[in-house]
């Protein structure tokens, strides 16, 4: 009998199928149980080594069955195991990934390079008041500037649209007492037809600095080791050339040197002027400071070599790998 069940229990294909004949054998009316039951009827002697004998094949057959689940368990766990199986060596299906816009990151550099020599960053508003874009900024009231053709005005209110970033310059000035360092990127808004390089929104960041005992020497310093960092140019040449800016006094344009030893005009700057310091309630005999403003798309077709402004803003994403603005 033994020998029968082992080899029962050994060729069951599944748990359910060894559990059945766990029942059979070794359940309340199982075989094993049965046998036990007969030993009731034995003479004491008899009783202990038959007692002894099946209590025996009793443990054996049940170590057998736990030893079959066991293996059966095993067998299914790999099965699934195998089946489930994912390769991951596959590679996966390609997905599109966003790139940077190129003034995007022209200007992540720029405030990044500024932030090191302690610029902070601040913003201001597109629709601003002409109070902060003009008059604050010493711009008066007859200065070309102002005409409806250069400036979009808001219909129905006084506020505009506006011309530059240097409206910041009085909001942060305003807030912020001196030493102050910051630049203030953003969009500024100008009525101009477009052509290859007039857009009629396009961007720059202002830059300002103001302490105690700022002079023009800081200026050119701070804009001619930016300028050679930008153009990645150590040896590049800048050229201040005297200008005009209501707000500052004395105010320059920068030049720099470009292919064939040509000047090319990058941006405007000057000492800020006293009235703009009044203006922001800062004296102007304690506190001396210098502004920057630079185009951001003029700097971004120079040193990327793009011609024509008008394919920052059509929308044509090819147009970002032609140029390898990689993925973010
Ligand atoms: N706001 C000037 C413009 O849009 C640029 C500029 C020039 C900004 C000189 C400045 C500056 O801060 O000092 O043309």
């Amino acid at each position: 009998m033994q020998e029968q069940w082992l080899h029962q229990i050994q060729s069951t294909s599944s748990l359910s199928e060894l559990d059945n004949l766990r029942v059979h054998l070794l359940g309340k009316n199982g075989l094993v149980t049965q046998q036990l039951k007969t030993l009731g009827s034995l003479s004491v002697d008899e009783r202990k080594s038959k007692g002894a004998e099946i209590n025996a094949l009793k443990d054996r057959v049940a170590a057998a069955i736990e030893e079959k689940k066991t293996s059966l368990e095993t067998h299914a766990l790999d099965q699934r195991l195998s089946n489930e199986k994912i390769d991951i060596t596959l590679p996966s299906r390609p997905e599109p990934t966003g790139k940077i816009h190129p003034i995007s990151k022209v200007i992540q550099d720029i405030t990044q390079y500024f932030s090191q020599i302690g610029f902070q960053v601040f913003d201001g508003p597109h629709i601003e008041t002409q109070e902060l874009n003009f008059d604050a900024l010493n711009i008066p009231a007859h200065h070309p500037a102002r005409q409806s053709h250069d400036t979009f005005y808001v219909s129905g209110s006084d506020d505009i649209l506006r011309t530059q970033t240097s409206p910041v310059q009085i909001r942060t000035l305003r807030d912020h007492k001196p030493p102050i360092r910051f630049l203030a990127p953003g969009r500024v808004f100008r009525s101009d037809d477009l052509d290859a390089t007039h857009t009629p929104m396009f961007h720059q960041i202002e830059g300002v600095v103001i302490e105690e005992g700022i002079n023009f020497s800081h200026l050119k310093g701070t804009l001619i080791d930016f300028c050679r960092w930008f153009f990645e140019n150590p040896n590049m040449n800048l050229r201040f050339r005297p200008s005009f800016f209501p707000f500052t006094e004395p105010s320059a344009e920068v030049d720099i040197s470009w292919k064939n030893d040509k000047w090319l005009e990058v941006l405007g700057c000057g000492m800020i002027h006293p009235t703009v310091l009044k203006n922001c309630g800062i004296d102007p005999d304690q506190f001396q400071g210098f502004a920057f403003g630079m185009g951001v798309d003029r700097f971004t077709m120079l040193k990327y070599g793009i011609d024509d402004i008008r394919s920052f803003y059509n929308g044509d994403t090819r147009w970002l790998d032609l140029y390898g603005f990689g993925a973010l």
